[in-house]
């Protein structure tokens, strides 16, 4: 059985194993952070290669700075604002944090989820957990308990705490050297709600990702079926999907069509399961997306668009 209850859940992770763990955006695959061989089980699981790092989420006794020998008063500020929530802060590692972790990087991303059952668990464990979205690399995040129980074929122990509400993953940002906080990975938490915080401190967000975040790689976030994103048409055609069989070298797939909410909260909240529903409704799909092109340029799209174009095996423009 992969559903435990509290107690188990708390006896997995005690005991150095992996689990399946709810959180306001995404289902991690957690494991305490102070025992190497815990945490080389993520990366076995999921079978992730160990050049992308792990964020490390903390319950609300847990004190960022036991972790890191730089915190910025923005950071304070910023987690103050935001945590317990959707955004992960990177900041230089004190040595005691793993470099497992950080991919041997000297700097180490934090978040301190907002689910109940993470603060409450994380707190009884007493110890952070690093946790990566609970999927196979390069794979759909999971936003229910069943996505893992399935993703990892029922050998993860996964404790269920409802559908994800956010449904795509944190914010991460950092502070660059020149002063100026950089969005490395857009998420439901804003490049203006995170300005409100900088710019009283003269600090500039810059979004765009000069450098994207190591594991920010071009394909991610892929479900088992093709994905066309299509920012041109309105409907779907036989003879279109003749020609992305073609060009995606696939044929006769049984075509699904994905029209996301207009409310890009509500959009993102269901985007990844409904993307694996229609990956396993046949056994030969192929999923087309429609998206108005103008959204790119609206903010609260950022993060959906940032997902979709790296989920996609094709992008007709
Ligand atoms: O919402 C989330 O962040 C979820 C839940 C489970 O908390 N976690 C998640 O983890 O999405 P993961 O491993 O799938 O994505 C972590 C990404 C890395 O691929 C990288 O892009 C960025 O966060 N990241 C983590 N640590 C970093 C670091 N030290 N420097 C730069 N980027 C980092
Ligand atoms: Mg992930």
């Amino acid at each position: 059985m992969a559903l435990v209850g509290f107690e188990d859940a708390l006896s997995v992770l005690t005991a150095g194993e992996v689990l399946g763990l709810p959180t306001e955006t995404v289902y991690g695959l957690a494991a305490r952070i102070d025992r190497e061989e815990a945490l080389h089980k993520i990366f076995q699981t999921k079978q992730r290669p160990f050049f992308d790092p792990l964020i490390v989420h903390l319950s609300e006794s847990m004190n960022p700075k036991d972790f890191t020998i730089e915190w910025p008063e923005v950071y304070q500020r910023l987690a103050q604002e935001f945590w317990p929530g959707p955004l992960t802060l990177i900041a230089l590692k004190k040595q005691s944090v793993s470099d497992l972790i950080t991919a041997g990087l000297p700097r180490v991303g934090l978040r301190m989820p907002s689910h109940p059952v993470a603060l409450k668990l994380i707190s009884a464990l007493g110890v952070p957990v690093a946790a990566p979205s609970a999927n196979m690399f390069g794979k759909t995040s999971p936003t229910k308990a069943i996505h893992v129980e399935e993703e990892f074929m029922g050998k993860v122990s996964v404790i269920d705490g409802g559908s994800s509400e956010v449904g795509l993953e944190s914010s991460v940002v950092g502070l660059s050297a020149d002063n100026t906080l950089e969005i490395l990975r857009p998420g439901i938490i804003s490049r203006s709600q995170l300005e409100k915080v900088c710019s009283p401190l003269g600090i500039k967000v810059f979004s765009g990702t000069s450098q994207a975040a190591p594991g920010q790689l071009k394909t991610h976030y892929q479900p088992n079926a093709p994905v066309v994103l299509d920012l041109k048409s309105k409907s779907l055609s036989m003879s279109q999907t003749k020609e992305f069989e073609e060009r995606l070298k696939i044929k006769n797939k049984s075509w699904k069509e994905l029209y996301l909410n207009d409310n890009p909260t509500l959009a993102a909240r269901e985007l990844y399961s409904q993307l694996r529903d229609l990956s396993n409704s046949s056994e030969n799909s192929a999923i087309w997306i429609p998206l108005d092109p103008r959204l790119k340029d609206k903010p609260e799209w950022e993060m959906i668009f940032n997902r979709l174009e790296r989920a996609a095996s094709f992008i007709f423009s």
